[in-house]
C-alpha cells in the first residue's frame, strides 16, 4: 500500500479521552453531569446499533445518555411533544433524534422530518441541524458543528493536512454531511485554524457532468454518496488525500464510497472503511454535549 492511512478511531479515541477528562473537570467544577437524550422511533435495526453505540461512548466520557424509545405508529404531534418536553428539561444538555424516522410512521402518513428536527432548542442541537446552527455556520461564526464533517475536519487536522490553497472535492450535497463539509472547508477561519480552512470547494452531485474529471482535479477528495466503491482509481489525483464517508453494508461486509483496494495505490492518504470517518462521528457528538452543557450552565 502507498498511501498513508489515515485512522479515525485512533484520532476518534483521542478526542473521546479529551471529552472525558473535560467532562470530569467540568463536574469538579459544580457543573452537573452532561446527559444526551435520543429519541428513536420505530425499529430499524441500524438505528437501534448507532443509539446503543452512542450510549456506551457517553458513558465512557462520563455523559449520560437516555434513550426516548417510541412505537412507529407514534403520531408527529406526539413527537413533536416529547422533544418540547426535552427543550424544556433542564437536565437534558443535548437532544438527538435519531434519522431516518420510520417511512410508515404517523399512522402510515410518514412524518414530516423537517418539523421535528426545526422543534430542537438551538441550544441543544447537538447534531446541528436546526436553521438557527446551520445559519451560524454559513455566516462563518457556528456554535454547533455538524458531527461527520467536524470529525473530517479534526482527522485532517491532527493528521497534519492542510487544504488551505488547495482544491477539495466533496460529492454528495446532503444536509447532513457533503452541504456543511464544503462550507466548513470554505471558511477564512475553520474550526482548527486555517489550515483546515481557505480551500477552493466543489460540490458535486447526481447531476455533475464528468464526475471523473471533476474529481481529478480534488487535492483532497471527500465522497458522501452512499453508493458502494463508486469512487475509482482513476478518479483519483495522484497523491491526494481521500476521505470515504459512505457506509454501505454489501453482503455481511461494510464498504465505504471508494474503491479502497485500488485507490490506496494512487493516494497519498486515505481512511478505511471501516474505522475511518464513524468513528469521528461519535466522538464529535460527546464533544457537542459537552459544550451544551456549558452552553446552558
Ligand atoms: N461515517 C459517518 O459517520 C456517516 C455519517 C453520515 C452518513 N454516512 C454515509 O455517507 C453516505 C452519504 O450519506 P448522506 O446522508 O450524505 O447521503 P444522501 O442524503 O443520500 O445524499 C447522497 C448524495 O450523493 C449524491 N449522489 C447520488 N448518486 C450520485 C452519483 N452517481 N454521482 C454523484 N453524486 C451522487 C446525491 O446527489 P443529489 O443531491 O443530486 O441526489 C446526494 O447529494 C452514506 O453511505 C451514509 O451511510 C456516514
Amino acid at each position: 500500500m502507498s498511501a498513508e492511512l489515515l485512522d479515525g478511531k485512533k484520532i476518534a479515541g483521542e478526542i473521546r479521552a479529551d471529552v472525558a477528562a473535560d467532562v470530569a473537570s467540568f463536574v469538579a467544577d459544580g457543573g452537573a453531569k452532561p446527559c444526551l437524550a435520543a429519541v428513536l422511533v420505530g425499529e430499524d435495526p441500524a438505528s437501534q446499533v448507532y443509539v446503543r453505540n452512542k450510549n456506551r461512548a457517553c458513558e465512557k466520557a462520563g455523559i449520560e445518555g437516555r434513550t426516548h424509545r417510541l412505537d412507529a405508529s407514534t403520531s408527529q404531534g406526539e413527537l413533536i411533544d416529547l422533544v418540547g418536553q426535552l427543550n424544556d428539561d433542564a437536565t437534558v444538555n443535548g437532544i438527538l433524534v435519531q434519522l431516518p424516522l420510520p417511512k410508515d410512521g404517523n399512522g402510515g402518513a410518514g412524518f414530516d422530518e423537517r418539523e421535528v428536527l426545526d422543534t430542537v432548542d438551538p441550544l441543544k442541537d447537538v447534531d446541528a441541524f436546526s436553521p438557527v446552527n446551520v445559519g451560524l455556520l454559513m455566516q462563518g461564526r457556528p456554535r454547533f458543528l455538524p458531527c461527520t464533517p467536524h470529525g473530517i475536519v479534526q482527522l485532517l487536522h491532527r493528521t497534519g493536512h492542510s487544504v488551505a490553497g488547495k482544491n477539495v472535492v466533496v460529492v454528495g450535497r446532503s444536509d447532513i454531511v457533503g452541504k456543511p463539509m464544503a462550507m466548513m472547508l470554505a471558511q477564512k477561519d475553520g474550526s482548527c485554524g486555517r489550515d483546515v480552512a481557505n480551500a477552493t470547494v466543489t460540490l458535486a452531485h447526481s447531476r455533475t457532468a464528468d464526475l471523473g474529471a471533476v474529481c481529478r482535479t480534488a487535492d483532497c477528495l471527500i465522497a458522501a454518496v452512499g453508493i458502494p466503491q463508486m469512487i475509482k482509481a482513476d478518479m483519483i489525483k495522484p497523491g491526494a488525500i481521500v476521505v470515504d464517508v459512505g457506509i454501505n453494508r454489501v453482503g455481511s461486509k461494510l464498504v465505504g464510497d471508494v474503491d479502497f483496494e485500488a485507490a490506496k495505490e494512487v493516494a497519498g492518504a486515505i481512511t478505511p472503511v471501516p474505522g475511518g470517518v464513524g468513528p469521528l462521528t461519535i466522538a464529535m457528538l460527546l464533544h457537542n454535549t459537552l459544550m451544551a452543557a456549558k452552553l446552558q450552565r
